[in-house]
C-alpha cells in the first residue's frame, strides 16, 4: 500500500525570441505552454531494512524502468536517462527519496522544439521533491530546479543545454510571456496581449536530439568565441570586437548579439501593442538563425515558407535548431493554415496534490 503520494504538472514552452542566447548569458522570451508532462509518484510501504527501488512506467510508451536507490544508476539512454538523472541529481542535493512508483503522462511531442524534455524533468523533480526529505535544508527554489535539471541533461543525456526551457516551464504563467535574462536569472512577465492576433505553431515533421545534433557545436563555437575574445560570457562581447573573429565564430557571436537585441525590441513591441513590429522581429530573427547560426535546415524552411505564403506576419523556427516546430504570428483575419494549430500561454509547474 502506498504510504505517500504526490503529483505534478510542468508544461513544455514556446520560445518566442532569444534562441541560443541562454548559454550566453543573454535575454529570451518565452511562455509555458498547456501541453506538458505529469509526474504521478507514490511511496511504498517497505520495510526499512528492504532495498529501496525505483520504478518508472512511461504510459504513453508502455515501457518500464526500475533500479535501485542508494548509489548512484546505471546510464541508460531515452526517456530512462531523465529518470535516473533526475532521481541521482535529487540525491546529490541531499533529498532522500523512499522506495517509489512513478507514472509519467505527457502531450508535448518529443523533439519538436518545444521542450518535452524539460516537462518531463521539471516534472519528475517536483513530484520525487515533495515526496522526499531534504537533509539539511528547505525545499529546492525554482532556479535550483531549473539548474538541476540542466545538469540532468548536460551529463545524464549528454546534450549541453541551457537554462531557458526549464525555467520557461518553471515561470510561466496564464496570459504572459516572460523575459529572462540569463546573466542574473531575473525573470519578468511580459503581458502576451494580441487581441484578435494569434500565434500558432507548425510542425516541421523533422526531429532533433540536442545530444546528438549540431547544437553541442554551437554551443562549444560560442564558448570558443569567448575565449578568443577574453570575455566571460557573449553577453560582454562588444559588436565591434567581432571582426577579430574568426569564422563561423564571428557569425554566431553575431548572431547573439543580434538576438538579445531583438528580444529587447520584442519587449518593446508587446509593451506598446505593435504587432506587425513583432512579426518583422521573428523574421529576423529565423534569418538570423539560418544565415548566422546555421541551425535550419530544408524542411523547417519550407515550413517557414508554409507559414508565410498562409500570410502570417513573422514565422521562425523554436528551439534549439536542426528541426522540430515553427512558430508563426498571424494577423486577424488570417487563416490558419492546414496542420497549424494556436499557442497560447499557460500555467507554470506546480503540484497537482499531495
Ligand atoms: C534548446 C535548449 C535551450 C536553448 C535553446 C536554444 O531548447 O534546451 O537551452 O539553448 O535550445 O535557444
Amino acid at each position: 500500500m502506498p504510504t505517500d503520494s504526490a503529483a505534478a504538472f510542468a508544461p513544455g514552452r514556446v520560445n518566442l525570441i532569444g534562441e541560443h542566447t541562454d548559454y550566453n548569458h543573454g535575454l529570451a522570451l518565452a511562455f509555458a505552454i498547456a501541453a506538458g508532462v505529469t509526474v504521478r509518484a507514490h511511496a511504498s510501504a517497505a520495510a526499512p531494512s528492504a532495498p529501496r527501488r525505483i520504478r518508472a512506467e512511461a504510459n504513453d510508451l508502455g515501457e518500464s524502468d526500475e533500479f535501485a536507490l542508494g548509489q548512484p544508476p546505471a546510464t541508460a539512454g531515452g526517456w530512462r536517462a531523465y529518470v535516473r538523472g533526475v532521481v541521482a541529481e535529487l540525491a546529490a542535493a541531499g533529498v532522500e527519496l523512499p522506495a517509489t512508483t512513478l507514472t509519467i503522462d505527457g502531450d508535448v511531442p518529443r523533439g519538436a522544439g518545444l521542450s518535452s524534455s524539460a516537462a518531463f524533468e521539471v516534472a519528475l523533480c517536483l513530484a520525487l521533491g515533495a515526496l522526499g526529505r531534504r537533509t539539511g535544508g528547505g525545499w529546492l527554489e525554482r532556479v535550483e530546479i531549473a539548474r538541476l535539471c540542466a545538469r540532468v541533461e548536460n551529463d545524464w543525456v549528454g546534450a549541453h543545454t541551457g537554462l531557458l526551457d526549464q525555467l520557461a516551464s518553471l515561470y510561466g504563467a496564464p496570459d504572459a510571456a516572460v523575459c529572462i535574462d540569463f546573466e542574473t536569472l531575473a525573470v519578468e512577465p511580459v503581458p502576451l496581449a494580441l487581441g484578435d492576433w494569434r500565434l500558432v505553431i507548425l510542425d516541421s515533421g523533422e526531429r532533433h536530439a540536442h545530444a546528438s545534433s549540431g547544437y553541442n557545436e554551437r554551443r562549444a563555437e560560442c564558448a570558443a568565441a569567448c575565449v578568443q575574445l577574453g570575455v566571460e560570457s557573449l553577453r560582454d562581447a562588444s559588436a565591434g570586437a567581432l571582426s577579430r573573429l574568426p569564422q563561423p565564430l564571428a557569425m554566431r557571436a553575431q548572431h547573439v548579439l543580434d538576438e538579445n537585441d531583438r528580444v529587447r525590441a520584442a519587449v518593446g513591441a508587446l509593451h506598446g501593442g505593435d504587432l506587425p513590429a513583432l512579426g518583422a522581429l521573428l523574421n529576423a530573427s529565423h534569418a538570423s538563425q539560418r544565415d548566422l547560426f546555421q541551425v535550419s535546415t530544408p524542411a523547417v524552411e519550407a515550413t517557414v515558407e508554409r507559414l508565410l505564403h498562409a500570410g502570417a506576419a513573422g514565422a521562425r523556427m523554436v528551439g534549439g535548431g536542426f528541426g522540430g516546430s515553427v512558430l508563426g504570428l498571424l494577423a486577424p483575419g488570417v487563416r490558419v493554415p492546414p496542420d497549424a494549430y494556436g499557442v497560447r500561454p499557460g500555467p507554470g509547474a506546480h503540484l497537482l496534490e499531495r
